[in-house]
């Protein structure tokens, strides 16, 4: 059973690389919720390195669309970043089922802050122009 089931009528937010980073991310958190003892620590690697990459994109696309209040969206970010972090320090230690219940919480985190802060840099940078097919801002 998925620990986070895609909803395209709730997650999907019309901005095409957006989309697919968040696909992405509901994907890696399911893997790692299903991860039994020996690929746990790989899996939840595999998420904190995607979310960075995540993280960066939108962050990037925050600037380049001049959006308004970034602040709190970027400390949301660095809370699961650094969430991701201590949690493999403590798989690391031997705290086996770490990461499979940082991807319960991360589940909950997803459908939340999708709905409100990255709904809001979507809609933005949908209202920003002029912006490539992907519906992401033109760089200059
Ligand atoms: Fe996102
Ligand atoms: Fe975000």
């Amino acid at each position: 059973m998925s620990t986070l089931e895609w909803q395209e009528a709730r997650h999907a937010l019309s901005a095409g690389a957006m989309d697919r980073a968040h696909k992405e991310f509901v994907d890696l958190t399911n893997q790692l919720a299903e991860a039994d003892a020996a690929s746990e620590e790989k899996r939840l690697a595999l998420l904190l390195a995607h979310c960075e990459d995540h993280f960066a994109q939108e962050q990037e696309w925050m600037q380049r669309s001049r959006m308004p209040a970034a602040d709190n969206h970027l400390r949301d970010h660095d809370g699961v970043v650094a969430l991701l972090h201590s949690t493999l320090a403590e798989l690391r230690a031997g705290r086996r089922g770490a990461g499979r219940e940082v991807a319960e919480s991360l589940a909950a985190w997803f459908d939340h802050h999708s709905a409100t802060m990255d709904a809001a840099l979507a809609l933005h940078m949908q209202q920003s122009a002029p912006k490539t097919q992907d519906g992401i801002p033109a760089v200059g």
